[in-house]
């Protein structure tokens, strides 16, 4: 069962981000930390590195505070994400959003802070990879989080708002705000199991059409996704004016898009047999999940 298996990985996570949490000093901006990214959320992204972990025959203990670290990442741009100069959000995972529950101020900063928290952790001496890996680990990491990542991708989202916009910008929009952060989950486990140039990259660009299948199915859940199982404001997209596929092509043109694109990720997977089994579940979830 996928949800045994996203449960699992979560409380690994989680508990990861405690105790590192926990061997650092104090400070006021731990509590609103723990709030936006441990206990909620599917996890989705560490799941997928752990899966790809397992095509390439990787221990768990090697990729935990990868991710951590994207975990963080997620996190932080979330908190962002429903900020009122944002999506301007109330709730999220069921709750009130970090700037509902701590102000905005608070927010911002708890959010940064879990966004500089990911390169601590990647560079942390107790992390097994070598500081090749992590070098590398940490350049991939900052490229798909920053304006060519999900920052810049944010930026256009919102500069897409009430705007007509070609498909090609929108993929492209899509590919940065979502589609980067997994680009980063599989190639890093590429990176960990020193894995030539081509076959990184080759990686990566599974990663971004995963993330990009992600982004769709969050755009489906928007329109016709309950409330109560999402854990966040639905129908939003419309009423703010975001280009989406859905809004340029419809509901149905965007689920057949979908549905191609979730066959040639499956087809790149396929001739690895066996050992993607867990990751082709993630992806099928991925489609078919209604939280
Ligand atoms: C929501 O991500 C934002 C998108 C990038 C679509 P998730 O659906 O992974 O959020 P959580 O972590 O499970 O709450
Ligand atoms: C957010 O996309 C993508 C991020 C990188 C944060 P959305 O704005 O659609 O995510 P939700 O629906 O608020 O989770
Ligand atoms: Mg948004
Ligand atoms: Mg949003
Ligand atoms: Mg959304």
């Amino acid at each position: 069962m996928i949800e045994l298996k996203l449960n699992r990985y979560a409380k690994k996570v989680d508990n990861f981000l405690l105790n590192f949490l926990k061997r650092q000093s104090k400070s006021l901006l731990v509590s609103p930390m723990k709030y936006g990214a441990i206990s909620g959320g599917k996890k989705i992204r560490s799941t997928i590195i752990f899966d790809t972990g397992k095509i390439f025959g990787l221990r768990e203990k090697k990729l935990l505070n990868i991710c951590a670290a994207v975990e963080c990442i997620h996190s932080y741009s979330l908190i962002h994400d429903d900020l009122p100069c944002m999506d301007d959000d109330d709730i999220r995972r069921g709750k009130p959003s970090a700037h509902i529950k701590f102000g905005e101020a608070t927010a911002v900063l708890a959010g940064n802070s879990l966004l500089t928290l990911a390169f601590e952790i990647i560079s942390d001496k107790k992390n097994l990879l070598t500081l090749k890996q992590k070098n590398e680990i940490i350049a991939l990491l900052s490229n798909c989080a920053g304006h060519t990542g999900i920052a810049g991708g944010q930026e256009l989202d919102l500069k897409f708002e009430n705007k007509k916009k070609s498909f090609n910008q929108i993929i492209d929009m899509q590919r940065k705000k979502t589609g980067k952060l997994f680009n980063f989950c599989l190639q890093s486990a590429a990176i960990v199991a020193n894995k030539n140039i081509k076959v990184k990259l080759a990686y990566g660009e599974i990663g971004e059409d995963i993330g990009l299948l992600f982004q769709l199915s969050d755009d489906f859940l928007d329109v016709k996704g309950l409330k109560k199982l999402v854990g966040k404001p639905i129908k939003k997209d419309r009423k703010k004016g975001k280009s989406t596929l859905i809004s340029l092509m419809g509901y149905e043109k965007t689920l057949r898009y979908a549905n191609n694109l979730k066959k040639k990720i499956l087809l790149k997977l396929k001739k690895h047999g066996k050992v993607a089994k867990d990751l082709t579940e993630t992806i099928e979830f991925i489609q078919r999940r209604n939280f």
